[in-house]
């Protein structure tokens, strides 16, 4: 679910297969709350109906320079000043290269120039065009000109091959869309966050581990990073693919963990410790595979060290903010672990709620009492903590 809206899109479409895939962007847009006016290049009318996306926008398409209903025929003036914001999906090589160019021969490319709102793209090409030099070039051109690029994703491509170039679905657009517009709190500062679970090993097939999937901590990173913050994610083993635009430590065990976070700390202005660190590890991991006995053997454990406690302890601490996952008293035991590591905001919800889940509810506890964020994407809760944060600053 994407966030409520009531801003002014202009959907781009330009020629290529994907352009299928702009009707499914254009219903979507439209229940998010975007007034949605799309415009079409003569190229994309062969691949998607203009009859189909006028219905869907409830708007007429618009695809010429030269016959439009304005009366002072400024389409282009007019539909860049009512935009808040520009998406081309797809953005096929082609147009690319000509927004990289600055060029204008059509209404799309010309109310591009003209406009005075965000830009965004979402490429969709054969991974071969994706993967040429001039390509590249141009996407390196766009991005220095302060243009978003959405993806695109790598997978099957329409004419069979296998690579770079899919366009993203219709629901990560939206969700890129509405990073966009994310107010830049955190600019300049830089931010780090744990995340996922740790593992520690027994031997080298067996091991102790939390029950995290780490997507709260990846949507933090992300939310941090939409908020204009440098973002470094240090993650135990997930499935997860990291958020882009992160730079991403990949640790194992708790120790590991430790050490990353150790080494990064000094510059950041803000620690959110969201992983599910395993409090013991076993005193001595065996080097080779244990094998069964008839007995059972003993595990001797000892404690991890407390990340957060000892980052909290530093003697010029960032902000920290740490993570409760309670199975009960959820409130009481946040309370009591905010206070025993010293920490100026924790984070408390019910793992039966939480763990693996896309969506969670969460309870801010701070000095000056509780927030209850109700239940909503992981996305969502995390750009309402990282503004939390950033008011508490
Ligand atoms: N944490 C940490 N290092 C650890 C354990 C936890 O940094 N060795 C962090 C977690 O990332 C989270 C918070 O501390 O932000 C959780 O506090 P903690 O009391 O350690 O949680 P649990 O281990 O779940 O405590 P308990 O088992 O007592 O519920």
């Amino acid at each position: 679910m994407a966030q409520a809206h009531s801003k002014s899109i202009v959907l781009g479409i330009t020629g290529g297969i994907a352009a299928y895939k702009a009707a499914e962007l254009t219903r979507l847009l439209v229940k998010a709350g975007y007034a949605v006016q799309v415009v079409m290049t003569g190229a994309a009318a062969h691949f998607v109906g203009a009859a189909t996306l006028q219905a869907l926008s409830g708007k007429p398409v618009l695809t010429q320079l030269w016959d439009s209903a304005a009366g002072n025929g400024m389409t282009h003036i007019d539909l860049s000043r009512a935009a808040d914001v520009i998406l081309i999906a797809p953005a096929s090589a082609n147009f690319l290269a000509k927004l990289a160019h600055g060029l204008a021969d059509d209404l799309l490319s010309t109310l591009c120039l003209a406009r005075n709102c965000p830009l965004a793209v979402a490429p969709a090409m054969n991974r071969e065009m994706w993967d040429k030099p001039a390509t590249q070039r141009n996407l390196a051109q766009l991005r220095q000109d302060g243009i978003a690029v959405f993806g695109p994703a790598s997978g099957e491509q329409a004419c069979g091959e296998l690579g770079m170039g899919r366009m993203l679905e219709a629901e990560t657009l939206l969700i890129e869309l509405d990073a966009l517009f994310q107010p830049k709190r955190l600019a300049g500062k830089r931010v780090l966050v744990t995340a996922g679970p740790t593992y520690e090993p027994i031997d080298p097939v067996r091991g102790i581990t939390n029950r995290s999937s780490g997507k709260m901590g990846y949507a933090v990173a992300r939310a941090a990073w939409e908020a204009g913050a440098e973002v470094i994610l240090i993650t135990g083993p997930t499935a997860l693919t990291p958020p882009p635009n992160v730079r991403v430590i990949q640790v194992t065990t708790a120790q590991e963990m430790r050490d990353a976070v150790m080494r990064e700390i000094k510059r950041s202005a803000i620690f959110i410790s969201v992983a599910a660190v395993a409090d013991y590890r076993v005193a001595q991991a065996a080097q080779q595979k244990m094998k069964k006995r008839d007995t059972a053997p003993t595990l001797t454990l000892v404690l991890n060290p407390d990340i957060l406690a000892e980052v909290a302890a530093l003697p010029k601490p960032p902000f920290c903010v740490g993570f409760a996952a309670e199975t009960e008293k959820i409130t009481a035991h946040a309370k009591t672990k905010r206070a025993q590591k010293s920490i100026p905001l924790i984070v408390a919800n019910r793992v039966q709620d939480a763990v693996g889940q896309d969506e969670s509810e969460l309870i801010l506890i701070g000095a000056h009492g509780m927030q209850t964020l109700a239940r909503a994407e992981k996305l969502i809760l995390a750009r309402t903590l990282i503004e939390h944060i950033a008011s508490l600053l």
